[in-house]
């Protein structure tokens, strides 16, 4: 049976130190290993992040020419060029300014709603996904962002520890939160392919950001719940090198 109050939890005094103190980390690894496998959030909360490893590309000459990634996540039924697909995001905020080659990204496939009723006379695209990661070597270090309802990528409350890669259902206020940049709620996708629980719980390495007042009832609740479903977050709980980084409104 897994621990169930592991999480280290550092507390920051802004939000920009928090995502230094990744920046730097993520660095050394990829200096280490120049094929580096990283695990990708999207959402408000790592764009510090990004912008600072993109920083470092340009100014410091650090090189991810040679770094594999994966992201958590991808809604279905957009086209990778729609400009709320994550791919495009990923590419804007990250891939692009990193140096990060396109060939060396991976996401779900969901060009062909994976798993939707009627649509599976081809190879499993979630199988695929995790097939890639596993190939790769496994992901070595892995970013995260809590949603309003405890989820980590698009697993959804309900979700289970052993949960891979699937297609899921996203949750009223996952698709609320969308609303605007969509241009509207009938504009939200309503599935999405996620990594499962135990997927992300294979990287060697999790971390973890919250930044803000609104984030500090969630950080609150994920300290303290141990292996709830619902609140997908608690699952976390047990993984060996697990992080929580925050900055101090965050933390309360
Ligand atoms: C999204 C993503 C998550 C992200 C979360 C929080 O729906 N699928 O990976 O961590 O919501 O988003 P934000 O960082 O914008 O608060």
């Amino acid at each position: 049976m897994h621990d169930l109050r592991s999480m280290e939890c550092r507390v920051f005094g802004t939000r920009t130190q928090a995502e230094r103190e990744l920046a730097v980390e993520v660095a050394e690894l990829v200096r280490v290993r120049p094929d580096a496998v990283l695990g990708l959030a999207t959402g408000n909360t790592p764009t510090g992040l990004y912008r600072e490893l993109a920083r470092m590309h340009r100014d410091e000459g650090l090189d991810f020419a040679s770094v594999r990634t994966f992201n958590l996540d991808e809604y279905c039924g957009l086209t990778p060029d729609h400009p709320r697909a994550f791919r495009r995001w990923m590419r804007e905020h990250f891939f692009d300014p990193a140096g990060i080659p396109a060939a060396n990204t991976g996401f779900p496939d969901v060009g062909e709603n994976v798993g939707a009723p009627g649509a599976s006379d081809r190879i499993d695209p979630c199988a695929d996904f995790e097939r890639a990661i596993r190939d790769a070597g496994g992901i070595d270090l892995l970013v995260l962002g809590i949603g309003r309802n405890g989820h980590v990528a698009f697993n959804e409350p309900g979700s289970e520890r052993a949960s891979r890669t699937r297609r899921v259902e996203l949750h009223p206020w996952t698709r609320a939160d969308a609303a605007a940049a969509f241009g509207g709620l009938d504009r939200v996708p309503t599935h999405a392919i996620t990594m499962g629980i135990a997927t992300i719980l294979e990287a060697r390495r999790l971390r973890v950001l919250a930044f803000g007042p609104e984030k500090r009832a969630l950080v609150a609740r994920t300290l303290a719940a141990t292996a709830d479903p619902d609140w997908p977050a608690s699952q976390l709980h047990g993984h060996p090198d697990l992080r929580l980084l925050v900055d101090r409104s965050a933390a309360g």
